[in-house]
């Protein structure tokens, strides 16, 4: 059943074709002239509006054109004795329904209006589809932003306690991490790459000697020279390290990172010997940041050396101990005037398009 507007200004018509539609169930309102419709359409919602063209004062096409500005997407079927190009013209144009032409005859008249009310219940259920999709697609959308926020929320917590753990066991490399993690963030910045990956690349770095948290502390924090056995030890860190950050469920690639700080270029690194090609980029960026980090601070069995002699060292063993785009993005950044190696507190914080 469908609520139907009929605008007709002969009686006689309106009579028959009302009682037409009523007898197939549906509701009809009528108007005589387009005023009168359009103030009835102000007022209610209709399925159908069927109206004829031309009529003492404003036309079916009026009536067509004003249901249209006023954002109705109602369908109109227009009913006309003269077929003129104007009406086939504003018809397209407006976009009518369909056209009868007068006299109307009861059986063409109900197929009209039947084919035209089908369609408009397809195109409601496609619309109240789409209203549902849309409402889907964005709680969608809300849980997986509300799911990735809640992982590097976590990650960046397990990050935090894994730095502060070791820096308390040893006091030597407090803020070790936190310099290293941002020189590297800095030289990724300058090598160009994605903020994710500089990121990372900080992320790493902060926690990157986690794993000297199974070498004794004595051994960590004992001035003077080692000996073989206890530097043996110190060269575990690298992959407890890898091991920790596994555990702590924190994305492969940075506990394969901490795994290779201490690999090297030419492959005469830790623990595993690795070559340049079999290094990961976030570890060769850590390399270059950790031992750049490591001459310039003080140590208890030696002080502090120049910035100079730091990019000395790296110039000098550039494509033999540390992949040569890193210690030139390195030695760029540490020749702008205003650069300081500096551990202050940065937010980690990673989009989530950039996680996607
Ligand atoms: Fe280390």
């Amino acid at each position: 059943m469908a609520k139907v507007l009929l605008v007709d200004d002969e009686r006689s018509i309106r009579i028959t074709l009302s009682a037409f539609l009523e007898k197939e169930n549906h509701e009809v309102v009528t108007a005589s002239n387009v005023e009168d419709a359009l103030s009835i359409l102000d007022k209610e919602a209709f399925d159908l509006v069927i109206s004829d063209v031309i009529m003492s004062g404003k036309s079916g096409l009026d009536l067509l054109k004003s249901v249209r500005d006023f954002g109705l997407d109602t369908p109109v079927i227009i009913m006309t004795g003269e077929p003129t190009i104007e009406t086939a013209v504003m018809g397209i144009q407006y976009q009518a329904s369909d056209y009868l032409s007068k006299p109307v005859e009861r059986k063409e008249f109900l197929r009209v209006v039947h084919r035209v009310l089908n369609i408009k219940e397809l195109l409601d259920e496609k619309k109240q589809l789409q209203i549902e999709n849309e409402h889907y697609q964005k709680n969608l959308e809300a849980l997986v932003e509300q799911r990735t926020a809640a992982l590097l929320e976590a990650s960046a917590g397990v990050v935090s306690l894994l730095a502060k753990v070791i820096e308390y066991r040893d006091p030597y490399t407090a803020g070790h991490q936190r310099r290293v993690g941002n020189l590297a963030a800095e030289i990724a910045v300058n090598m160009g790459l994605s903020n994710k990956q500089v990121e990372d690349v900080r992320i790493i770095g902060y926690v990157h000697d986690v794993g000297k948290i199974v070498v004794p502390s004595e051994i960590l924090s004992k001035p003077g020279r080692i000996s073989e056995v206890e530097m043996a030890l110190i060269k575990e860190h690298a992959q407890a390290g890898y091991e920790m950050i596994m555990e702590a469920g924190l994305p492969q690639a940075f506990a394969l990172a901490v795994g290779q700080h201490h690999e090297r270029y030419n492959g005469s690194g830790y623990p595993n010997k690795l070559e340049h090609k079999d290094i990961l980029l976030e570890a060769e960026i850590l390399v270059v940041a950790d031992v750049v980090e490591a001459m310039i601070s003080h140590r208890p069995y030696r002080p502090a050396r120049s910035l100079e002699t730091a990019m000395q060292e790296i110039e000098q063993n550039k494509g033999i101990l540390y992949d040569p785009e890193v210690v030139d993005a390195c030695i760029r950044l540490l020749n702008q005037k205003d650069y300081t190696v500096d551990d202050t507190s940065h937010k980690v914080q990673i989009t989530r398009e950039e996680y996607n």
